[in-house]
């Protein structure tokens, strides 16, 4: 079931944080008071737990930069601007990158964002955790002619287009564990998964999806099976506004996804060594049953990393799930 066009506008009404009366929303929205609080009442099936108080009205439990399309364009990069070919804004989808991937005719610089995912996909079969209206979830589509090899690398250049874009807000701590997540004083910020449709020679289809922790509920937070942190954590009030930082995010990632394929990974790995967070500290690598301990000497000119396994070993890994070795258990952050 999709939000009715009545609960959107409730949205948009309620986004400031503030009280609205029964009586003032019904009369904007030419509606009754009985029908606004039915309609409130479905905000609880998206996570959103609207404070209902006589007297006061209805509030959020926090404002809500709700995903704003002109905003998002105004604040594109003119070359990036005639690289988009669609965007499409959703308040409710399953995920992202399924609906992309299940668009046959979108063309190259299609993009997807939503306020809410209901099945947002992480990797290696991860659920992607997607409260509404407070995190990014963003797709992009592009076609490659070349075929699959021609693209390899990419997922780690996405990552170097992702700490551009939050570089512009100088913070000390964040970092890239590889293979695709964004860190933060060893916390989850965000992940990217691309995924490939085609053939290893001919066209394919590549599917980048980026979840970023915006300001995380706490409801939504207690589901997230790893540690995690959010902008408003790290930022409190120096925080980007959600539709700067989507267009900010998109000005780096279309200038690097559209010539991957002739540029290819070399050019992104000196940056990407530059903000490893991983190098020099003991990791176990799971490896399908396996798991693989060592310090992680970096990634090598693949981008795979590159694990001392032993006191004359070194191996590369071209996939796998890192997790470190940490005697302490996570504090939370004050
Ligand atoms: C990871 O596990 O670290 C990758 C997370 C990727 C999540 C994003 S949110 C937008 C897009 N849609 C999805 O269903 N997944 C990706």
């Amino acid at each position: 079931m999709n939000l009715s066009d009545l609960q959107k506008q409730l949205l948009v009404l309620l986004s400031d944080g503030n009280f609205h009366s029964g009586r003032e929303l019904a009369e904007i929205l030419s509606s009754t008071r009985a029908v606004i609080w039915k309609q409130i009442k479905g905000f609880k099936r998206l996570g959103i737990d609207v404070a209902a108080i006589s007297g006061k009205g209805y509030r959020l439990p926090y404002p809500m930069e709700l995903l704003d399309e002109t905003c998002i364009t105004r604040n594109l990069a003119h070359e990036v601007k005639a690289l988009l070919s669609i965007l499409h804004i959703h308040y409710e989808i399953d995920s992202t990158s399924n609906y992309l991937i299940n668009d046959a005719t979108a063309t190259s610089g299609t993009v997807c964002l939503a306020e809410f995912q209901t099945a947002g996909r992480g990797r290696a079969g991860r659920d992607w955790i997607s409260p509404f209206g407070t995190n990014i979830y963003l797709s992009l589509l592009w076609r490659f002619e070349s075929g699959v090899a021609s693209i390899s690398g990419l997922s780690l250049a996405i990552g170097v287009a992702v700490m551009r874009a939050l570089n512009r807000y100088r913070v000390a701590g964040i970092g890239l564990k590889w293979p695709n997540d964004i860190f933060y004083n060893d916390r989850k910020l965000g992940g990217i998964l691309v995924e490939v449709r085609g053939d290893i020679l001919g066209p394919c289809t590549v599917v980048v999806g980026l979840g970023l922790n915006g300001q995380v509920p706490s409801g939504a937070g207690s589901l997230i099976s790893q540690p995690w942190v959010d902008l408003e954590q790290i930022l409190g009030s120096a925080r980007p506004e959600r539709n700067v930082l989507v267009a900010q995010l998109l000005n780096e990632i279309f200038p690097i996804i559209s010539k991957f394929d002739e540029i290819g990974i070399e050019a992104y790995l000196p940056e990407w060594r530059d903000w490893d967070c991983m190098a020099g500290r003991e990791v176990s690598l799971t490896l399908g049953s396996q798991k693989i301990r060592g310090r992680v000497e970096g990634i090598d000119d693949q981008g795979m990393i590159i694990l001392q396994t032993g006191i004359e070993s070194r191996q590369s890994f071209a996939s796998g799930e890192v997790s470190l070795h940490i005697d302490r258990p996570h504090e939370p952050i004050a």
